[in-house]
């Protein structure tokens, strides 16, 4: 499309357009405007990845801790013609990168190194990814979808309360970045707060030339020269090359028949299908239900078989090119049933290695949902690990991310997380770092019931599996399942986390009695999830843990413009 064409597009404001083929949509995120970006791509006739691509960019612009063009993540996808497919547009490690980068001279590992800074920064993938979706299912023109992103980098975003704390919270770190300083700053250097308007013109330019040139831009020239001598200069490994040898790559999707539905998980460098393969089919032949939701019993199993397939996934996983076993194997039947086997509702397995640090709260990553009218589906986890990366900007204007923490930088020793993780998931060159993030879709007779998933790092995994709990074994309805408290147990560190409401003084007792050591923590994920509900009609829902935004595409959409039908704010 030539620029001016492009400009056209930019400035006309999006039309509802009465004759659009999927009327019907849906999308949940957890910002606001980036819900409405893809409810009016929905409504002018885009389909569930044109929206998906345009809430992802406007995400990178109104949620800076988490929405990016610095990171990468996971998306699924479901056809209307029956297909799925995962791709994967993962960070990978710079090719410099090595099992030594964060080696110090004495032989032990600086964690701050793979956390914060540019060394902490592995090749983005989201660019690519998002061009890779859209070539690959999008109908409206790339423009189209990047423009939302575009007009709220241009016109600015006014922060709310929770942008404006994060900022406070992350201010002394963040200033030292002189792009950060620009863009998320008063002149009298402090950070922008609640109800200021923020423009970011550096990645307006980006934005536009992404709408003009595609991937392109982010493969060669002057936005990856900047951001490579950036990164020279900021004691980063990050080279040319690496953004010419990006690929984000199609891998296989779990299917995991359980009860009447089909969850669709993605597959390494995820850990979802072989946790989600683990835990479910565990589970499924266990009297939950009967127990109830609050019941010890209940809270310990599902803890146990939690751990249990952290244990696995901390082991065997990490790349599927550094895998030395198939993933298919670890959930192969006869070794999942021989793991069921070892669970009990009354025994608490201890993890027998050294317990590790407590993982940090305050971290970031945002996961989306979107369907349409035609039967498609998108669920889309993305991320910069932490809240705003490795607090780095690109002079493009956007945030670098830190998932090279993902790696096991020494394998045995606990990442921010408190994953302690195997050779599998050792720092290579080109590699990808094993993930927890799983965006699911799950399927009956073949339709699209749920598309759900959660930021929270190894939390990700049991926050997916209790929300299809609640969903699918405790009849929630969607509102339930996603607002009831939720707990985590991971291998490492030995303790069973839970939200403030998850236990109550029976199950409390009966866990004490196991000798499970408890710790309350504030809150657990962030899940913006689509159900279908009884009627075949569409409910979005956002979390109330943070305030998203969930909206159903109006049928037919109100002229002149899509104004999505709010569900809760
Ligand atoms: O891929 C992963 O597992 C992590 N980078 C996700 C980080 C995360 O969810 C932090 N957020 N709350």
């Amino acid at each position: 499309m030539s620029l001016a064409a492009l400009l056209l597009v930019l400035l006309v404001p999006l039309q509802a357009d009465v004759a659009a083929p999927f009327p019907k949509g849906a999308a949940a995120s957890s910002e606001e405007q980036a819900t409405a970006a893809a409810c009016r791509v929905l409504a002018r006739g885009g389909n569930a990845v044109d929206a998906a691509v345009a809430l992802h960019f406007a995400l990178a612009v109104t949620y800076p801790a988490a929405g990016n063009l610095g990171g990468g993540g996971f998306m699924l996808v479901h056809l209307p013609n029956g297909e799925d497919a995962f791709l994967d547009f993962r960070e990978v490690a710079p090719l410099a990168a090595g099992p030594d980068l964060y080696r110090t001279a004495d032989g032990g590992v600086d964690p701050e190194a793979s956390r914060t800074g540019w060394k902490a920064v592995a090749v983005p993938g989201a660019v690519f990814g998002m061009a890779e979706a859209h070539r690959r299912w999008g109908r409206l023109p790339w423009p189209e979808v990047v423009a939302p992103a575009l007009r709220l980098a241009r016109e600015g975003f006014v922060v709310d309360e929770e942008e404006a704390a994060r900022l406070a919270a992350h201010a002394d770190v963040l200033r030292a970045d002189p792009v950060a300083r620009e863009t998320f700053f008063l002149p009298d250097g402090r950070p922008l707060p609640s109800g200021a308007r923020c423009r970011q013109p550096r990645l307006a330019a980006t934005l536009e030339r992404i709408a003009v040139e595609g991937e392109a831009a982010f493969r060669s020239g002057p936005l990856v020269e900047e951001l490579v001598a950036a990164s020279r200069a900021g004691g980063g490994v990050l080279s040319v090359e690496d953004f010419a040898a990006y690929r984000p790559e199609l891998r296989p999707v779990a299917r995991i028949p359980w009860r009447d539905v089909v969850v669709l998980a993605p597959t390494p460098p995820s850990s979802g299908a072989v946790f989600l393969g683990q835990v479910l089919p565990c589970l499924e032949d266990r009297p939950l239900r009967r127990w109830g939701w609050a019941d010890g019993r209940t809270v310990n199993l599902v803890g146990e078989a939690e751990a249990l397939a952290f244990a696995t996934r901390n082991r065997f996983l990490g790349d599927p090119a550094a895998m030395a076993v198939d993933w298919r194997d670890l959930v192969a039947p006869e070794r999942v049933e021989a793991l069921c086997r070892r669970l009990s509702e009354r025994r608490r397995t201890p993890p027998d290695a050294l317990v590790a640090p407590a993982p940090g709260e305050s971290l970031e990553t945002t996961h989306f949902s979107v369907v349409d009218g035609a039967g498609g589906a998108v669920s889309c986890t993305t991320t910069l690990n932490a809240a705003y990366g490795a607090k780095v900007m690109a002079p493009g204007g956007f945030f670098l991310n830190d998932e090279m923490d993902d790696f096991a930088a020494a394998p045995g020793a606990p990442n921010q997380f408190g994953l302690v993780q195997g050779e599998a998931n050792a720092v290579r060159a080109g590699m990808r770092p094993l993930s927890s993030m799983c965006p699911v879709v799950v399927l009956r007779d073949g339709e699209v019931d749920a598309v759900l998933g959660s930021p929270g790092g190894p939390t990700i995994l049991t926050t997916v599996l209790q929300v299809l709990l609640h969903r699918y074994v405790f009849r929630m309805d969607p509102r339930e399942s996603v607002a009831a408290p939720r707990f985590h147990r991971q291998d490492l560190p030995d303790v069973l986390r839970h939200e403030p409401e998850r236990l109550d003084g029976a199950a409390r007792d009966f866990l004490f009695a196991l000798g499970q050591p408890l710790e309350e923590v504030g809150r657990l994920g962030d899940v913006n999830a689509i159900f279908r509900t009884a009627s075949g009609r569409w409910t979005p829902v956002c979390d109330p843990r943070r305030s998203g935004a969930a909206w159903r595409v109006a049928n037919p959409p109100p002229a002149p413009r899509a104004a999505p039908e709010p569900v809760r704010r």
